[in-house]
């Protein structure tokens, strides 16, 4: 993974078939990709349609979808440094949808850029998300210090399942000095917890982002080191738990984020408008 972040990584030559040539950019020439450094003090909108923008394997406007859940390495050494950590999907060398795929990677970008974080990943859900960055922050014995106002699921798991699960206990209070993990569901492009100094961004994809509560989807946003951290093939809980989210679906997703930010303006007009009416009323 390139220290850059995984939202302005450019990638370069492909490596297949027949070669496994890492130093090669002449492979796959419709495979057009841009690379920008947003800037993460911008706004939500603006680093959204600056990120870096997949084109279609044939040059079409929109990316492919990449199916596949294992990928084709030619050459057994190129397989010894792929496991070693060496090459890795910022060089567009990939081994298995569970760990990086291409697709998942695109839509990931696009949530870094819209929580302004170094990286994200993308999950089969948002609890997945909150769980698996949980369990990557705390080991056996490790606390967690909580707001009230939790989502109940959250509430559930930090009150129930992961102290008889993983002996991490819950404080439902304020403390300072530790990782601050917001839950940003239902405030994506409204509010940046990142840009105002979150530690770690996570969202549950079903709700505004996906828009059409037809898919269930989640993201961690956050540094590099973490999503790095969370897929580290021996040790990270999103490769080793597997709540990985399907190539179809990210692109589904990835097709609806530009136009979140009119989305979410909408909602917010007609939260004002319902909230005007019930102070009429009482
Ligand atoms: C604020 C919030 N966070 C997390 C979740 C869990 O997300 P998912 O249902 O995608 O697992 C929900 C679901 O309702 C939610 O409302």
């Amino acid at each position: 993974m390139a220290e850059a972040g995984l939202h302005n990584v450019v990638l370069q030559g492909k490596n297949r078939p027949g070669s496994d040539d890492t130093d090669g950019d002449d492979f796959m020439v419709a495979k057009k990709s841009m690379a920008f450094h947003p800037n993460p003090w911008e706004d939500p909108a603006a680093a959204l349609a600056s990120s870096r923008h997949e084109f279609g394997e044939h040059g079409g406007v929109n990316m492919s979808i990449e199916a596949s859940a294992t990928f084709t390495v030619m050459e057994p050494e190129t397989m010894r440094r792929m496991f070693a950590g060496e090459l890795g999907p910022d060089r567009d060398f990939f081994i298995y949808s569970r760990h990086f795929n291409p697709t998942v990677l695109n839509l990931s970008r696009q949530m870094a850029a819209l929580e302004g974080t170094e990286a994200a990943y993308c999950t089969s859900s948002g609890m997945s998300a909150i769980s698996s960055v949980l369990l990557q922050l705390c080991s056996s014995g490790g606390h967690v210090v909580a707001s009230r106002w939790l989502y109940g699921g959250t509430h559930a798991l930090l009150t129930h399942f992961l102290p008889r699960a993983c002996n991490i206990t819950t404080t439902i209070a304020h403390d300072k000095g530790v990782k601050v993990v917001v839950d940003n569901t239902f405030a994506p492009m409204v509010l940046s917890p990142a840009r105002l100094g979150a530690d770690v961004v996570v969202h549950s994809i079903s709700k505004y982002i996906s828009g059409g509560a037809d898919v269930i989807a989640g993201a961690v946003c956050g540094p590099a080191s973490l999503v790095n951290s969370m897929m580290d093939l021996h040790q990270g809980a999103l490769m080793l738990l597997g709540p990985t989210m399907n190539a179809k679906v990210a692109f589904e997703l990835s097709e609806r984020l530009p136009h979140l930010g009119l989305r979410m303006k909408e909602h917010c007009h007609r939260a004002l408008v319902y909230a005007t009416r019930m102070k009429n009323w009482a």
